[in-house]
């Protein structure tokens, strides 16, 4: 997730994108970069890091331009530093693009623009868009070169262009990413990824839909479709204030980062799954193919959230692969006192890629010459430079300290990862087709989760002044309730365990009491009978149950207290459903309790220390 703005008007343009940028600095804090014509000619300022550093760079400046972009980036292809930051421009320097989203097939792209004398400056996907409308533009005007080029182009984009040639125009473009356009007054214009930007210079505002162009000048605007219909739109009126604008209008990140969830699925698999051949392609991990298909054994090595996604990834790679995975603590792993088996691979899952421990695991694991690799957010962090390979997840910042969206993105990555290697040994193909298939449906299956938010919120409110709750699972179930005691404890600060549903008559049956809520993780899995036998035992001792079953499971009504139904969907990809009624439980649970949901106490996003 980035955030790309353009002003064009009768005003200085530069101070409006620069206010736009700092409104959407949440977006991304990797790089930033401005580009606006000074004395007509096209100039472009970037600073890698976080948006102050533009700022400093921008104050000896002085460049008088009354249209211009903006960008703030967080990296997915190409390092963060100034060169790869945005505006990327043209090999003439007179065509300039900021964009968020990806593209697919930028490789592809890249060859044959190389083939035809382009000359490429980074190494991001976002560069080519630049030189394609260059190459269009030379028979072309600017709105039909951008045209032209997004033909061609796979993937997702939010856009804005820029030209030299036409200066009193900006050509905007959406598909997969948001586009806003803001009217502050006839002939006054601004796009942004998001209202934060706008709003505060004007609340009449078009959201741009799928495939659709905005081709702004000082005399107006019009929309249209890509393939040049016209579109018509009325401007609506905006009543989010400031600081909710920035959360997308909801009260806090961490609810939007779990109604992002659909789309977070969508990121991590965008361009990475070929249905026809049952086969995933992962482009962190090509040059380490041949060495993958000669491990024989995993550690996954994470923290918190992270881990738990770990545990999940570890019986996924076993069932779908046959090579023996072992999960640890992060923190725990150095204490190992066998030297590691050379044919093993450390995987370290991160969504910061900075956790101390995590990375201390992967730098011993180096020490040993093993293998490693990373499932990270965060491109260019720690984590991902000191693995030898791995996969990213796409899906933008997680603001919230309590991590959501990352743990369902971790799932489908570490399923991709599944399918890889399993394809490299014996799984058949429909098998893999199979479960891409799926992964493919769980988008909309999420949404169907999250359409029951107020109905979590009403189960909250019953158990308010729960002291204590047990969360149980079995299987691949029993790490979600790890996940939903976490999720719970950490943000609610209420007493929270999670426990193997099996587990339950060894020891805390003892606790439970008509005071206790027994969230139980019960999908219609393989071991639906025996989880269900657990829950019982609770019963019979007058816990209250919270189950989170599936979509017609009428034999859960006798038991069950509450009921949050996920849809059905293969036993391996439940987790990436049923954690989401965790989240939102969780989440009201602590918005009742007036706590400080994205920043809950004595917690930091990110656990520098070891
Ligand atoms: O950035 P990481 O994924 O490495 O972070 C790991 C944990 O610190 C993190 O998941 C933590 O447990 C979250 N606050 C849980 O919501």
């Amino acid at each position: 997730m980035c955030g790309i703005i353009g002003y064009i008007g009768n005003k200085q343009a530069l101070p409006i994108i620069l206010e736009g940028l700092k409104r959407m600095e949440y977006r991304g804090y990797d790089s930033a970069g401005v580009a606006l014509f000074n004395q007509e000619k096209l100039e472009v300022i970037k600073k890698q890091g976080k948006f102050i550093n533009l700022q400093n760079e921008l104050k000896s400046r002085s460049i008088t331009s009354s249209s211009g972009l903006g960008h703030i980036r967080w990296a997915t292809h190409g390092e963060p530093s100034d060169l790869n930051a945005h505006p990327h421009t043209d090999c003439q320097n007179k065509i300039a693009v900021v964009h968020n989203g990806i593209i697919e097939n930028y490789q592809e792209l890249k060859r044959w623009l190389a083939s035809q004398g382009h000359q490429f400056k980074t190494k991001t996907d976002s560069e080519v868009i630049a030189h394609l409308i260059e190459e269009r533009n030379k028979t072309v005007p600017l709105e039909e070169a951008v045209r032209g080029a997004l033909n061609h182009v796979k993937g997702a984009y939010g856009l804005a262009v820029i030209s030299e040639k036409e200066p009193d125009k900006i050509v905007a473009a959406r598909l997969g990413s948001p586009v806003v356009l803001g009217i502050i007054s006839q002939g006054e214009y601004l796009i942004a990824s998001d209202v934060a930007a706008i709003l505060p210079f004007t609340r009449e505002v078009i959201f741009l839909e799928e495939s659709e162009m905005a081709i702004i000048t000082k005399q107006g605007y019009k929309i249209n479709k890509l393939n040049g219909a016209v579109s018509c739109h009325q401007p609506q009126q905006i009543e989010w204030d400031l600081d909710e604008a920035e959360k997308g209008g909801y009260d806090h990140f961490m609810l939007k980062e779990i109604m992002e969830e659909p789309e977070t699925i969508k990121a991590s698999l965008r361009g990475r799954v070929v249905l026809e051949e049952g086969g995933v392609k992962l482009g962190g991990l090509i040059d380490v193919l041949e060495q993958l298909k000669k491990i024989e054994r995993i550690y996954i090595v994470a923290c918190g959230t992270a881990h738990y996604a770990g545990r999940i990834g570890s019986y996924l790679i076993e069932n779908l692969t046959g090579i023996p995975t072992e999960v640890e603590y992060a923190s725990e792993f150095r204490y190992r006192e066998k030297p590691l088996d050379k044919k093993s691979v450390v995987l370290a899952i991160s969504q910061s890629g900075e956790t101390a421990d995590t990375l201390a695991a992967i730098r011993l694991a180096n020490q040993q010459d093993l293998l490693t690799l990373g499932i990270v957010n965060a491109v260019g962090s720690s984590i991902a430079r000191e693995t030898k390979a791995g996969v990213y997840n796409h899906i933008g910042p997680e603001i919230a300290v309590a991590s959501t969206k990352a743990f369902v993105s971790q799932l489908v990555v570490v399923t991709l990862i599944a399918i890889l290697l399993g394809r490299q040994r014996n799984m058949p193909k429909a098998k893999a087709q199979e479960i891409i298939k799926e992964l493919l449906k769980l988008p909309d299956k999420i949404e169907d989760v999250l359409n029951q938010k107020e109905k979590i919120e009403e189960i909250a409110k019953v158990y308010e002044s729960a002291n204590d709750f047990i969360f149980i699972g079995r299987k691949l179930s029993y790490p979600v309730a790890l996940e939903g005691a976490l999720k719970m404890k950490e943000i609610s600060y209420v007493h929270a365990e999670g426990y193997p549903a099996g587990e339950l008559k060894h020891g805390p049956l003892a606790l439970i009491d008509q005071t206790w809520p027994v969230v139980a993780v019960i999908p219609q899995d393989s071991v639906y009978d025996k989880t269900f036998s657990n829950l019982e035992e609770a019963k019979a001792r007058q816990g209250q149950i919270i189950a989170i079953a599936t979509a017609n499971d009428e034999e859960i009504k006798r038991i069950a207290d509450r009921i949050v139904y996920v849809p059905k969907t293969l036993e391996i990809l439940y987790p990436i459903l049923t954690v989401v009624p965790l989240q939102l439980l969780a989440y009201y649970l602590a918005k009742i309790k007036g706590r400080d949901i994205d920043q809950p106490r004595n917690l930091a996003k990110s656990v520098t220390v070891e």
